[in-house]
């Protein structure tokens, strides 16, 4: 007997659980943000001699930089009585010395203690540096692993070519000699896949980024890339050289780059987007504050003969770029309010959301089943 032909059902997306619960972000910390490789900041970011704070999905960690180069990354935690040593909060890089203010023991920026006043015990202060966890760079782009017991834990290279195997085709680009030119950060009250899926497809391009589908006429489309030629440049319209509103622009070419009007970029799982045109890298970091917000910091790298310039003027590059981004964060508040919904199970996944049934595969074979209740 022949069966009956029936309309295939689309691939399901993540549940609502998997956006919404404390259960799921807690797996999350565990199995991904404090076991992988996290993006923190360009190393434009941190100069020598200057100490950062981020925040790793609740972990608080200070990354420094020493004075001969050296990336550390250490717990914010004073090895005396516990204090919190620098203040949480994302803030610039400051100089000098870490220094708790409960009692002053004070640590050098390679976490040696180097001060304890008032105290008269004869102790081994080299027992008492800070807490460490691993640091390493990625072609100019400093990454964080809170894992520093597990046996399998993975280095850095190894992470981005088994999560990002498309990252590869801009590991000789001079990433590290960009300069950073500006930096936003945004407050998203939204699930951190949310903001991955969303820049994971271009259906939504035609109706939510009106002047992007202008510059880059394939994204009307709705497809991410040409769907007869997968690897053919993302091209601007006709007579456009930059990723600016009018196409035009100021700016030099970035090194390693011909100037060839188009647009390539990658989403190195799990946290940063690295988004590359002729004059401007947009580095996007997603850093999970709870299940439903996320903080987005994006980097703007220039060529670095421009950002030393005193008449360097990057608004228009950074002004297009963050008009996309606030288009993309009203929707994905959108997303993560509907999702919540009792109404919501799974949405299903369409050919041109092919991207983010590929994210949703990998986000699942690494994070693994959540236990039932
Ligand atoms: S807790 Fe930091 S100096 Fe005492
Ligand atoms: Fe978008």
């Amino acid at each position: 007997m022949t069966p009956t032909a029936r309309p295939a059902r689309l691939r399901p997306t993540l549940s609502s659980a998997d956006y919404c619960s404390a259960e799921v972000f807690e797996v999350e910390r565990e199995r991904i943000f404090h076991r992988g490789w996290m993006y923190v900041c360009h190393v434009d970011g941190i100069p020598p001699g200057t100490k950062r704070v981020f925040d790793i999905a609740g972990e608080s960690v200070i990354v420094t930089r020493d004075l001969d180069g050296g990336l550390h990354a250490f717990a914010n935690v004073c090895r005396h009585r516990g204090a919190q040593l620098c203040d949480a909060a994302m803030t610039e890089a400051t100089k000098g010395a870490i220094r708790c203010q409960y009692h002053s023991w004070t640590y050098g920026l390679d976490g040696a203690l180097v001060a304890t006043p008032r105290v008269d015990d004869e102790f081994d202060s080299s027992e008492y540096g800070l807490w460490t966890y691993r640091i390493d760079t990625w072609n100019g782009m400093v990454f964080v692993s809170l894992d520093g017991r597990s046996t399998d834990a993975v280095d850095l290279a190894a992470w981005i070519a088994s999560a990002t195997p498309h990252a590869a085709q801009f590991a000789d680009l001079p990433v590290a000699s960009y300069r950073i030119g500006a930096r936003s950060e945004t407050l998203v009250a939204a699930n951190w896949k949310i903001i991955v899926e969303n820049y994971a497809e271009c259906l939504h391009c035609a109706v939510v980024h009106p002047e992007l589908a202008e510059l880059i006429p394939l994204y009307k489309s709705g497809n991410v890339v040409h769907p007869d030629d997968p690897l053919a440049p993302v091209t601007f319209a006709e007579g456009r050289v930059a990723f600016t509103t009018s196409g035009r622009t100021t700016l030099s070419v970035l090194p390693g780059l011909d100037g060839a009007p188009e647009y390539d970029g990658v989403a190195i799982f799990p946290n940063v987007f690295f988004d590359l045109t002729p004059t401007v890298l947009s580095l996007t970091a997603i850093f999970p504050l709870g299940p439903d917000r996320s903080l987005v910091v994006g980097e703007y790298l220039f060529h670095p003969d421009d950002v030393a310039r005193d008449d360097f003027d990057p608004t228009p590059e950074v002004e297009f770029n963050e008009l996309v981004g606030a288009q993309d964060y009203v929707v994905c508040e959108m997303v993560q309010r509907g999702v919540a919904s009792r109404a919501f199970t799974t949405g299903g996944l369409t050919v041109k959301d092919e991207y983010v049934a590929d994210l949703v595969q990998r986000y699942l074979d690494i994070r693994g089943p959540v236990a039932p209740d």
